[in-house]
C-alpha cells in the first residue's frame, strides 16, 4: 500500500510516498480501506516538531528523536471496512465509516487498522467521505473540552480562534447546548462564523477581546495567545478558562490558577474515546455539527495540503482524496 512517510522532522518538503505491506486486521480488529483522510494541527506538529513552549525538551521521549517515531501521521480517516479480524462482531465487510486513529496516527496510508471498539464509528449517512474525514480531529477536541468546561444553556462562551478546526466545531457545539456565543476571528471568516452559528462576531486584528466588555462564563482558547493572565479580568465568577492550546507552565499551573477568584483553568490533551467519536456522528447526522472544509486535495498532494496547515490560516479542515482504484490493489 501506498502510505505519506515522515522520516524526520521538518518543512512539509520532509514527506515522501513509499510502499509498505497492507497491515492484517488481528483479532478484535477492522481494516478499513482509507477514502479520505486530514492533514490536522496535530500532524503539522508532530510532523514539524513544533510543540508548545516548554515541550520541545520531551519531544525525543514522547514522539521520537531525529523524527517521528510513527512515521505515517494521519490522526483521521473515512473509508469502508475492507477486511475483519477473529472475533469482530461490529462491523462488516462494506460498512462505510469514519476512523479517529488519534495520537496513534496511521490515517496518511491507503489501509488503516484500527480496534473495533476503538474510535471508530458508522460514516453518518448524511456526510460524504470527505466530510467524515474532517470531523474526527476538531469535533472530539471541541466536544471533549465543552464537556470538561460544563457548559450549560444561557451561559456566554467566547471562542477563540473560532474558524479554525476546533473553533469551528466548538462554536456549533455551544450553539447546540444552548449558550451564547461570540466568535473571535479574522474580518473575512466573520460571515463563515456566524454561519456556524455565532451571535456576536469579534475581529482579533481590530479589537482585544480581553480588554473590556461583558464577562463570559466561558473562554475557549484555540489559538494560544489567551493564557490565564489575559483572560481573567473578562471571566465571570465561576468562570473556566479551556485552554485547548497551553505551553507546559500553563498545563502544569492549571490546577491552581484562578482559585482566588474562584475560576477553573482546564487544559491538556483531549481524550479519543470511541464513545466520543459515536456521539459527534451523531451530532453530524442530526444536523447540530457540520464539518467544515477549507480545500481538499489529492493524496499525492499531501506535501501541498501540509502548506495551507503549516499556513495557520486555514478555514476548518484540510482533506485529502485516496483513488479508490489504488485502494484496490492492496
Ligand atoms: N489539547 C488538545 O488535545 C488539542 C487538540 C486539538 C488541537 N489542539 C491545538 O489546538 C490548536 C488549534 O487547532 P486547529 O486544528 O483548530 O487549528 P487550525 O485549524 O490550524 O487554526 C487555524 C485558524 O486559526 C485562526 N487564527 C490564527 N491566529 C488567530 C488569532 N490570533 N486569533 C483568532 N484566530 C486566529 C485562523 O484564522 P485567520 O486566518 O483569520 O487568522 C485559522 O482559521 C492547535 O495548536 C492544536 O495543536 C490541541
Amino acid at each position: 500500500m501506498k502510505v505519506a512517510f515522515v522520516a524526520r522532522y521538518g518543512p512539509p518538503e520532509v514527506l515522501e510516498f513509499r510502499e509498505m505491506p497492507a497491515p492484517t486486521p488481528g483479532a478484535g480488529e477492522v481494516r478499513l480501506r482509507v477514502l479520505a483522510t486530514a492533514v490536522t494541527a496535530a500532524d503539522w506538529r508532530i510532523r514539524s516538531g513544533v510543540l508548545p513552549r516548554g515541550f520541545g525538551v520531551l519531544r525525543g521521549l514522547a514522539l521520537g528523536f531525529g523524527g517521528p517515531r510513527k512515521g505515517v501521521l494521519g490522526t483521521d480517516a473515512a473509508g469502508l471496512i475492507d477486511a475483519v479480524g477473529p472475533g469482530v462482531t461490529r462491523f462488516v465487510v462494506g460498512d462505510p465509516v469514519l476512523a479517529f486513529p488519534g495520537i496513534a496516527m496511521g490515517g496518511h496510508a491507503e489501509f488503516l487498522v484500527i480496534r473495533e471498539d476503538g474510535c471508530i464509528a458508522p460514516k453518518p449517512a448524511n456526510l460524504s467521505f470527505e466530510e467524515a474525514a474532517a470531523l474526527p480531529f476538531g469535533g472530539m477536541t471541541a466536544l471533549d473540552f465543552l464537556r470538561r468546561g460544563e457548559v450549560k444553556a444561557g451561559e456566554r462562551v467566547l471562542v477563540n480562534g473560532a474558524s479554525g478546526n476546533v473553533g469551528s466545531a466548538a462554536v456549533q457545539l455551544a450553539k447546540h447546548l444552548g449558550a451564547h456565543v461570540t466568535a473571535v476571528c479574522g474580518a473575512t471568516n466573520a460571515s463563515l462564523v456566524r454561519s456556524l452559528g455565532a451571535d456576536e462576531v469579534i475581529d482579533y486584528a481590530t479589537r482585544d477581546f480581553a480588554a473590556r466588555g461583558a464577562p463570559f462564563d466561558v473562554v475557549m482558547d484555540c489559538v494560544g495567545n489567551a493564557p490565564y493572565s489575559r483572560v481573567k479580568d473578562v471571566l465571570a465568577p465561576r468562570g473556566r478558562l479551556l485552554a485547548v492550546v497551553a505551553d507546559l507552565p500553563a498545563m502544569l499551573g492549571a490546577a491552581f490558577a484562578g482559585r482566588t477568584r474562584s475560576h477553573r483553568v482546564i487544559a491538556g490533551p483531549a481524550s479519543e474515546k470511541g464513545e466520543d467519536l459515536m456521539a459527534v456522528a451523531e451530532l453530524a447526522e442530526q444536523g447540530a455539527l457540520r464539518p467544515m472544509i477549507d480545500r481538499r486535495f489529492a493524496f499525492e498532494e499531501i506535501v501541498d495540503a501540509y502548506r495551507l496547515v503549516d499556513s495557520g490560516r486555514k478555514k476548518g479542515s484540510v482533506v485529502l482524496s485516496l483513488d479508490c482504484r489504488a485502494g484496490l490493489r492492496g
